[in-house]
Parts: C-alpha cells; structure tokens; sequence
C-alpha cells in the first residue's frame, strides 16, 4: 500500500447536514465549522431571519448554507423545512438535533416551573427531535446510510439542578437516541449523542447573572481540565459522529465537559 495513497474517514465535504437551531450559540459554530470542512449546510431556526443571516455568513465566506425558519415543534414547520433541504441539494446525510429551550428558560425551584413552560420545553426538546428525525430518516434510508447526533446534556449524569423541565427533557434525548439507534441501524443510520457541559455559548453567557458565571467558574477546577468550555470543544467530536470514522458507533453518548462528570 502507498503511503501516498489517500486515506479520509473524516471527512465530510460534500456532506448535506441539517442543524437544527443553527442560527445563535453553539448551533451557530457548529454550522460555521462544518461549512469549513466542506459541508453542504442547513440552518434551521426558529429565528428565520437569524437563520438566513448565518447561512449568508458562510456563503459569503465561500461555504455552501441554506438558512430557513422552522419550529421544530410543529410537523408540518419541519416536513416544509426537510422538503426544503433536500430540494436544495438533493441529498441529506446528517442530522443535528441541536435547537431547544435552554438560555431563554429561567434559573428556578422545581416546584415553581409552570405547567404551561413544562409542556413547551418537551414539545421543542424531547417532540423536536421526533419529528425531525421522522422527516429525514427516509432520505436517509434510501441513501442507504445517515448520521444522528442529538444534543442532550451532562446535567443528566451530574443532576444539576433548576430548569428541572430542562434536564428532564435532556435525559429524554438520550432514551430517544438509545431505541432509534436499535431502529434505524439496519439501514446503516448511527444515532448517537453528545452530553456538552455549561458551556460559554454567546446565549448562555447572555442569560447568566454574575453569580451564576461565578459558580461556573468554581465548577472548573473540578474538572479534569480546569477551565471553562466553549462551543469550540464540542465541534471534533461532533465532526467525528457525522464522519464515516464512526460507522460502527451506534446509540452512544459522549459527554464532552473536560472531565467534570467521568461517564
Ligand atoms: N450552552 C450550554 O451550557 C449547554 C450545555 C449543555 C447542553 N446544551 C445544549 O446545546 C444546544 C445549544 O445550546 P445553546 O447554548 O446554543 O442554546 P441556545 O438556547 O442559545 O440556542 C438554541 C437555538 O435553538 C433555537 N430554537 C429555540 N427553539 C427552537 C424551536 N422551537 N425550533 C427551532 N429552533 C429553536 C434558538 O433560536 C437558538 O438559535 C441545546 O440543545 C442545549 O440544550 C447547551
């Protein structure tokens, strides 16, 4: 065999992935950094407009994105937003369930969530991810092969509390993840998640008080690598997940937060 010969299992130009809640915080570097390794990249976001000026960014930037508005909550937002995508560049080969409510949902007692905001926060983060994968899972099928990677979070292991709805939902990804993986695996379709830690998304920051930035910062030096984790930390690995490199990984979650929970 030559050396020279060339050998890229990670690589994914050329591939069409979707990320949900693209357009702000994590889900904005991760459309950045796949547009960079080639990527053929679908922003979706509740926020249309916000979408739209991402997918611009990139296209400017000489990336291929497409940016469109959708409620991952609502089936009929994501059967046009699919259709969408896949009009556009005829294929789709991963899925990045990535939108939910997270820096929006406020810091409080368990015994204080609104029924109301209970409801809303399973219907984008738990029902979301459902219907998401319910449109592209066929594309995918009849590709003969996909990737899933679902955002769920290390709160789950750790057992943080306030947004109790949040973490309850978070949890529900990886279940989800867990019984799709079994399901859709025959048709060479990997369903995996990533746990991120707190991490300092321009949204999260926004919507953390002084105190509450405080704790972070002592939740650092009990990490294996002692500083704060950035959106940047997330992307090799879900690099990884959408790359033929994990073919053989299935119904899987990483957790990704320097060592703060050892899962
Ligand atoms: N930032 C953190 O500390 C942290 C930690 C663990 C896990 N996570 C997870 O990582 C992901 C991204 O986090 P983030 O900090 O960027 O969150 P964020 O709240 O800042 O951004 C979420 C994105 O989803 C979009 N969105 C919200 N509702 C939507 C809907 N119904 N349909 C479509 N899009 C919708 C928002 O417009 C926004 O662009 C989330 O799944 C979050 O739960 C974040």
């Amino acid at each position: 065999m030559s050396t020279r010969q060339q050998y890229k299992p990670f690589d994914l130009e050329g591939h069409v992935v979707i990320v949900t809640g693209g357009a702000a915080g994590i889900g904005r570097v991760y459309c950045e950094r796949l547009a960079q390794v080639g990527a053929l990249v679908v922003v979706a976001d509740l926020d249309a407009n916000a979408a739209a000026h991402c997918a611009q960014e990139i296209v400017d930037a000489g990336g291929h994105a497409l940016g469109l508005g959708c409620d991952v909550s609502s089936s009929q937002a994501v059967t046009r937003m699919v259709a969408a995508a896949h009009t556009r560049f005829g294929r789709i080969d991963g899925l990045v369930n990535n939108a939910a409510l997270m820096s929006t949902l406020p810091r409080g007692p368990w015994n204080e969530i609104d029924e109301s905001d209970w409801d809303r926060v399973m219907q984008v983060n738990t029902k979301g991810l459902y219907l998401c994968c319910k449109e592209v899972v066929p594309h995918m099928v009849r590709q003969g092969r996909g990737k899933i990677v679902n955002i769920s979070s290390n709160r789950v292991f750790d057992g943080t509390p306030n947004r109790l709805h949040y973490s309850t939902s978070k949890a529900g990804v990886i279940g989800f993840t867990r019984s799709l993986a079994r399901e859709v695996g025959g048709d060479q379709i990997c369903v995996n998640a990533i746990t991120p830690g707190f991490t300092a998304s321009d949204t999260q920051l926004a919507s953390s008080d002084v105190a509450h930035i405080r704790k972070m910062e002592e939740i650092n030096q009990r990490k294996a690598i002692p500083r704060t984790q950035t959106p940047e930390d997330l992307v090799g690995t879900l690099l990884f997940l959408l790359s033929p490199a994990s073919d053989y990984i299935s119904g899987q979650t990483i957790n990704v937060d320097g060592g703060f929970v050892m899962h």
